[in-house]
Formats: C-alpha cells, sequence, structure tokens
C-alpha cells in the first residue's frame, strides 16, 4: 500500500489518485494544505499514513437518504431457503433420524434448528429442485417407506425416511412455512391432487384419515406451491406452450382445503420462469404472463419463478470456493451483478402484462455455484462459503430489496451442505457460514419499507474488471426504524461513509459488520469464528453520520435519533 502511495505521489496531495489511496488518512497531517512541498512535511505525512492502520482510506463515499420517501415492503420471503434431496442437504443437514447419537428432535437435529430459528427463515422450498420432478409422495409417509433412487444427484438412495410428516415436522420447530414444490415432469395432476388433500383437508376423506392415522389430524398449511422446476430442462424438457397446457391443469385441480387458507393467507401457486438471460427465456417468460394476461376463471397463477446462478465461464462450475485469489473474487461478483439486469428484463416483460404487478417474480433458486470440494461427490454439489459469497450474498439481497415491488420471494441455493450453504455439517459438527451471518445482519429488512438511497458508488477496479465500489439498501422495519446495510466491494481499501438522512436527526449508529482476513476466508469445523460479525458504532457529525467500512466487508446498523 505504502508502494503504491509513493509511487504515485506527484508533489501534490491533490494530485493522488483516489482510486489508489486516500485524502481520508492523510487529512490529519495536512490539515489544509494544498500540497506538500516539503521533504519533511512529506515523511511526517507518510509516518501518520503508516500509523492509521493498515490500509490506505479510500475517498469518502456520500450516501443520501431521504427518510420521508418510502417504497415497496421489503417482503421477509426474499430471505426463504431451499432444501432439496442432494447430497446431505436433507439426509444429514437435517435429518439425522431419532435413533441417532446427535441430538435430535423426532429425528431433526437441533443444532440445525435453532440455528436457523435465528434467522426466522421465512419458507422453506422442498423436495426440489430437479428431484422434485422424480419425487412420489406416497413413498415418504407411513410406518414402512419405499426405498428409492436419486437419478439426479449421485445415483443414491434416498430412504424416504424424511417425507411430508419431518417436513412438516422441521418447517414447525424453525417457524417456517412451507414452499412445496409438486411434480409435473413425471407425476400425474391426481399424484398431486391426492397430496395436497392428504396435506391440507380437514374433512373426513380417506386421505385425511390416513394423515391422521400417520400422527398428524390437523390440516397443515401449505404457504406456496411450486409447479414444477425447470420444466425447460431437468423438468421434462417442455416447450412454453407444453408447459402451460400442463400447468394449467395442476393449477386447476391442486387445490389446498385447509379451512385457514381460503379466505386470508391462501396458498400462492408459483409457475416455472425463466433460467437466466438467453433469448429462449424471453419468450418463456412472454408465453406464461401472456396466458396469465388471458386467464380465465379456472386457473391462476401467483408467482413466477427465475433461477439464476452465479457461475463464472459457463458450465460446468470450474472456480473453487475456497483457495482463490482477488481475479476470481472480482469477477464472481461482476457476474453476480448480473442478476440485477435479468431481474429488470423479465420484470419489464411481466409489467407488460400484468401491470398491476399481481404476480410475484420469485426467485427460488440463486447463489454461488462453484466446483465441488476436492474428494467430495460431484453429484452432491459440494463446496466451501467463504467472504466473498458474504458479499455476493448482501448484493443479491440489495438487488432483491430494490426490485421489492415485483421481487416478492427469493430461496438461496441451498441451506444446508450445498453449493452457497448457510449451513456445514459434518457428522455431529455444524459450523454457520459467513452467507449465514448475512442472513443474521439482514434480519431488520425482513417485511421492511424500503427507502431509496443514492450515492456515487465509485469504482473498485481489478485487472479487466470494474465494480461498483459500495452498494448499499435502507429501510424502515415494522417499528419505524431506519436501517442502512452498506457493503464496501473493495477488497483491498476501506471507506468512509458519510450518511446525510433528510427527515431525521440522527444522533448514532450501531450494528454489525462482517470481514475477513482474506477474500476467500472461510469457517471450518475446527475454525469455526474466522468469519464472524463484529460489533460496530458510529456518531453523527455535522448531522451526518460517519462510519469506516473495512475492506470486503457488509454492514448493517441502525440509525439512533
Ligand atoms: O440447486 C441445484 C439444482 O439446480 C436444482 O435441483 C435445479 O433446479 C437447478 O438446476
Amino acid at each position: 500500500m505504502l508502494s503504491i502511495m509513493t509511487s504515485s505521489y506527484t508533489g501534490s496531495l491533490r494530485n493522488y489518485s483516489v482510486n489508489d489511496c486516500s485524502k481520508h488518512t492523510l487529512r490529519a497531517a495536512r490539515p489544509t494544505s494544498s500540497g506538500i512541498n516539503s521533504p519533511l512535511l512529506l515523511v511526517v505525512a507518510l509516518m501518520a499514513f503508516a500509523l492509521t492502520g493498515p490500509y490506505c482510506v479510500g475517498q469518502s463515499v456520500v450516501l443520501s437518504v431521504d427518510v420521508s420517501k418510502a417504497g415497496a415492503k421489503i417482503d421477509r420471503n426474499i430471505f426463504g431457503q431451499f432444501a432439496e434431496h442432494l447430497g446431505h442437504g436433507v439426509y444429514e443437514g437435517i435429518w439425522v433420524g431419532a435413533a441417532s447419537k446427535i441430538p435430535n428432535t423426532r429425528g431433526i437435529r437441533n443444532d440445525v434448528v435453532a440455528a436457523l430459528k435465528a434467522i426466522k427463515v421465512p419458507n422453506v422450498r422442498w423436495p426440489g429442485g430437479c428431484f422434485a420432478d422424480e419425487y412420489h409422495w406416497r413413498n415418504g409417509i407411513g410406518s414402512s417407506r419405499v426405498v428409492t433412487l436419486n437419478p439426479n444427484w449421485g445415483g443414491v438412495i434416498d430412504p424416504n425416511t424424511f417425507g411430508t410428516h419431518e417436513f412438516m415436522d422441521f418447517i414447525d420447530q424453525i417457524g417456517s412455512e412451507a414452499y412445496v414444490s409438486v411434480n409435473i415432469g413425471s407425476g400425474t395432476p391426481k399424484e398431486a391432487a391426492d397430496w395436497l388433500e392428504y396435506m391440507t383437508t380437514a374433512q373426513p376423506t380417506t386421505l385425511e384419515k390416513e394423515r391422521a392415522a400417520n400422527g398428524h389430524p390437523a390440516p397443515y398449511e401449505v404457504a406456496n406451491l411450486g409447479l414444477g422446476n425447470e420444466s425447460w430442462d431437468c423438468g421434462g424438457n417442455m416447450t412454453p406452450d407444453y408447459y402451460l397446457s400442463q400447468m394449467k391443469i395442476y393449477s386447476r385441480f391442486v387445490r389446498n382445503f385447509n379451512p385457514a387458507q381460503q379466505e386470508k393467507q391462501q396458498m400462492l401457486k408459483i409457475a416455472v420462469g425463466p433460467g437466466g438471460g438467453e433469448p429462449r427465456w424471453t419468450e418463456w417468460t412472454e408465453a406464461i404472463m401472456k396466458a396469465f394476461q388471458q386467464h380465465t376463471w379456472s386457473w391462476d397463477v401467483n408467482g413466477l419463478s427465475m433461477h439464476n446462478y452465479t457461475v463464472v465461464h459457463g458450465w460446468p462450475p470450474s472456480y473453487a470456493s475456497v483457495g482463490f485469489g482477488e481475479t476470481e473474487y472480482a469477477q464472481v461478483l461482476k457476474s453476480t451483478l448480473d442478476m440485477d439486469s435479468l431481474i429488470a428484463r423479465h420484470s419489464a416483460i411481466m409489467d407488460k402484462y400484468d401491470p398491476a404487478k399481481k404476480v410475484a417474480l420469485i426467485v427460488d433458486e440463486w447463489g454461488g455455484w462453484y466446483a465441488p470440494l476436492p474428494g467430495s461427490n460431484p453429484g452432491f454439489l459440494v463446496q466451501q462459503n467463504s467472504q466473498r459469497d458474504a458479499v455476493l450474498a448482501a448484493l443479491n439481497l440489495n438487488i432483491f430489496a430494490r426490485h421489492a415491488d415485483r421481487v416478492r420471494g427469493a430461496n438461496i441455493a441451498q441451506m444446508i451442505n450445498v453449493l452457497q450453504a448457510l449451513i456445514l455439517t459434518d457428522k455431529e459438527k455444524m459450523v454457520l457460514t459467513p452467507t449465514y451471518y448475512v442472513y443474521k445482519m439482514y434480519l431488520p429488512f425482513q417485511d421492511a419499507t424500503f427507502v431509496p438511497v443514492t450515492f456515487d458508488a465509485g469504482w473498485y477496479t481489478h485487472g479487466d474488471v470494474a465494480l461498483p465500489r459500495v452498494d448499499a439498501i435502507a429501510a424502515k422495519d415494522t417499528n419505524g426504524k431506519l436501517w442502512l446495510a452498506i457493503t464496501n466491494l473493495d477488497p483491498n481499501q476501506p471507506v468512509e461513509i458519510e450518511a446525510s438522512l433528510a427527515g431525521i436527526t440522527a444522533k448514532s449508529a450501531t450494528g454489525e459488520t462482517i470481514t475477513a482476513p482474506k477474500v476467500d476466508s472461510v469457517n471450518t469445523f475446527d475454525a469455526p469464528n474466522t468469519v464472524v460479525p463484529k460489533a460496530i458504532s458510529a456518531k453523527a457529525q455535522g448531522g451526518k453520520l460517519v462510519l469506516k467500512l473495512e475492506p470486503k466487508s457488509v454492514t448493517v446498523v441502525s440509525v439512533e435519533q
């Protein structure tokens, strides 16, 4: 750092490139001067720089927040999770069985439940993914389970010991809601209709009695229903027209009978939507939304799903999840920011056919997808989770919040042990990842009201990658308190944030920040606290909050008035 600074010194501090080094650190040594003309002053300045910390501080970024300008509600469902029968996502990650030595409640591990309760998971999507279109629910109920194969994911055996009742028990234990995806690819409308009747009816039908005999007399609530998964690919390679003809049948006949969900809390039906930025996805969204515009009383959808993974250089994912450097850090973050334009593109199509925004865009699979960890089963999609993923998660959550009027749900892939997981387990051990901590820090944004923030982000550049140096969102929580979430993407330079808040008199701010020694720092079972949040606070100065944020950090603070 010092050498960059020295080499770029041109005789006047005003001539420093703010991209390289900061006026801020040097301010102490040069309160008023327009330049350093004496070698002695230069030495003093450099010493002051060296003493102020390990970094040179970048140019301040001014955030302007007008609290009177409230936007859309940030639906808590953007913090949804995804648990597929894939690798150790369900088996071992959630389900260990009642006979396990791992502390559990009715077979569901207690450590995982406690961790998930702490982040108030709004909904969990299950049983897939691609797995959903090969799942037959009857295999997973009753005292004698049918043992099947999981051809999508490693060809391993699925004992079906985790089925409907176990999933609903898990949902209940963590205080969440069920997002159940039904099998359109290899199932039938009757199979799916029967499953919903089995889960939700309160009437004394044969299926209701079977559910009661299996231990649950009361009907279950199903908040969200996925009508297939990636039906354009692993869900059956359907054309938009073929999918539409199928989906309408499922929408018509797969009913939720729960008396508590007839007027209020009606189940949302989510159709398969786009899977990326290519023209075929534009055509897909056009077809579904055009059909929605013309829909009759006999079918309906409330949501359109979107899948978008962060994969650099195409499939199969080749970037490592740990043991990488700044180049991979910058490239992955650049790629993840494409989420914004993708949402904008599909939202624009949706606006055309649904200007009232009745249909939500549900980004129900997203996250960083990297190469499988060496030595792991490649079908299990095992990867580590680093500080890069914490930054990636924050950037995507910010994007969803900015599109809160249309994006009313999102499910990171996946919750435990698979892809960008929040939790990793190994037998009795459990570790929380940097991504988990971001979800914890973002809790106040659940159902908060978006407040627009304007700022000139500046640039962080590395090689041929240029990224906004900072990103920020603001929101008022359900108690009216203002929260700011600010990400410093720059892995080398801290940033000073000057937040000017119109509409309130801010006195201070307190919250948490998460950063790490390196861009690829991770938490492991042996060192679980390498990347954890720490407290941060700031006082108002001249009506502005001044926050100093570390490199590659995510920060969430509440503003005290
Ligand atoms: O999340 C892993 C897989 O990615 C899902 O099963 C599928 O829907 C997607 O292609």
